[in-house]
């Protein structure tokens, strides 16, 4: 019989496991606490890291905790390039304040499901529109507060609040975000159940842009898994669906995948498919998998990395890639050895290279997010 593959490679894919991440999510869970049962509003949870390492996912884990722990609506909205969130989001209250109106009495009638409002700016006017939009912006602070204030006026008296999460906050320009920060702190004195959580690159800690109040709200890192969560990432799956995956076979795509989340769903998703004929996913299945994984993953993620990168930082990760696949723990001083510059001089490769998540730091050595990125780097053509 085919059983459905229990794996989710792609971004914004829940995991069918979602490990490593209880920090966070109790974090959520205490924020929920504190404005449904405390009667205070939370300070707002910003999720920093790099792509792939699964903020959105954890975005969806707060939007269910809202509606099946608390039969709360949740407001969702993701920020584009250039383009204003807050039509959008005072769109979506007005959503929320109605839903809130219509519902029944009795919370414990309603379905979860229904509980769950997410926007996306795409999914609304056209293109044409938005410009107009976006050319008639400046910040509505008292209209965002007027927005919350009727979804909370509907709210309160069914003892429910709201979650709104904000995806890409890394790309909201200052002044939506300083209207935010005015809305929740507006929400602080009334002390209203309002959970905010955002989400972004990490960039989004930048000092210089982001917003004081959203400053001192509570930040988590959002990074790799360490190795005993990311064999329950590789296992858990597996073992749920009926084809366990053996300690070899976990071990190696472990490995493989460093912890990377999203390398982790590819690889497991692979490893699936190579063991399609068998009962459990052995060691000679999960190298299987991993060919078609690293092929998979050079064509999508190693490659958009690469492009991301400036010459000059091609030319560090060149040269890492050459360092580590000779096998060693090369650290900056090696690599600026290698490139023939002194370790000042290319330090601020590291550092943005760093700050993409493309590589990362352990102890001093570097090492590469995801390991098969090295050898991928070294088999390109050099033009
Ligand atoms: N804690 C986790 N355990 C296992 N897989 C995860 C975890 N978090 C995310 N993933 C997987 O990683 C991928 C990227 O997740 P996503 O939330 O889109 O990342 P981000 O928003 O940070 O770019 C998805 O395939 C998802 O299933
Ligand atoms: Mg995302």
């Amino acid at each position: 019989m085919r059983v459905s593959n229990p794996y989710r490679p792609g971004f914004n894919q829940s995991p069918a496991v979602l490990a490593g991440r209880g920090e966070i999510t109790e974090a959520i869970t205490e924020a929920f606490h504190v404005a449904a049962l405390d009667g205070r509003t939370p300070r707002p949870i910003l999720l920093a890291g790099s792509r792939g390492v699964g903020k959105t996912v954890l975005l969806e884990r707060a939007r269910q905790i809202a509606a099946e722990q608390h039969a709360w609506i949740s407001v969702s909205v993701e920020v584009h390039p250039g383009r204003p969130f807050t039509p959008v989001l005072l769109a979506r209250l007005a959503e929320a304040a109605q839903l809130y109106d219509q519902a029944p009495p009795n919370r414990v009638d309603w379905r979860a499901t229904k509980a769950t409002i997410t926007a996306s700016l795409a999914g609304i006017g056209g293109q044409a529109e938005f410009t107009r939009a976006a050319a008639a912006i400046t910040p509505r602070e008292e209209e965002l507060e007027t927005a919350l204030k009727s979804v909370m006026k509907a709210a309160l008296p069914l003892d429910a609040g709201l979650l709104l999460t904000v995806d890409e906050t890394h790309l909201a320009t200052e002044d939506e975000l300083a209207s935010l920060a005015a809305l929740l702190q507006d929400a602080v004195t009334k002390q209203w159940p309002f959970v905010v959580v955002l989400a972004g690159l990490p960039s989004m800690q930048d000092p210089r842009r982001m917003v004081t109040y959203l400053e001192r709200g509570e930040w988590h890192n959002v990074g790799l898994l360490a190795s005993t969560d990311t064999h329950e990432a590789l296992t858990g799956p597996a073992a749920a669906a009926g084809r366990p995956m053996d300690q070899d076979a976990a071990d190696y795509l472990t490995t493989a995948s460093g912890g990377y989340p999203y390398a982790i769903q590819v690889l497991g998703h692979h490893a699936w498919r190579a063991s399609s004929n068998a009962d459990q996913i052995s060691l000679t299945h999960a190298r299987d998998g991993d060919h078609a994984a690293q092929r998979d993953l050079a064509a999508g993620l190693y490659s958009a990395r690469w492009k991301d990168s400036s010459e000059r930082e091609q030319e560090y990760l060149a040269a890492l890639a050459r360092l580590v696949i000779a096998g060693g723990h090369p650290i900056g001083a090696d690599v600026a050895r290698t490139l023939g510059q002194r370790p000042s001089a290319v330090t601020y490769l590291r550092a943005r290279l760093l700050q993409k998540g493309t590589i990362y730091t352990e102890g001093r050595a570097l090492r590469f997010a995801v390991p098969g990125m090295a050898a991928w780097i070294d088999s390109q053509p050099l033009d």
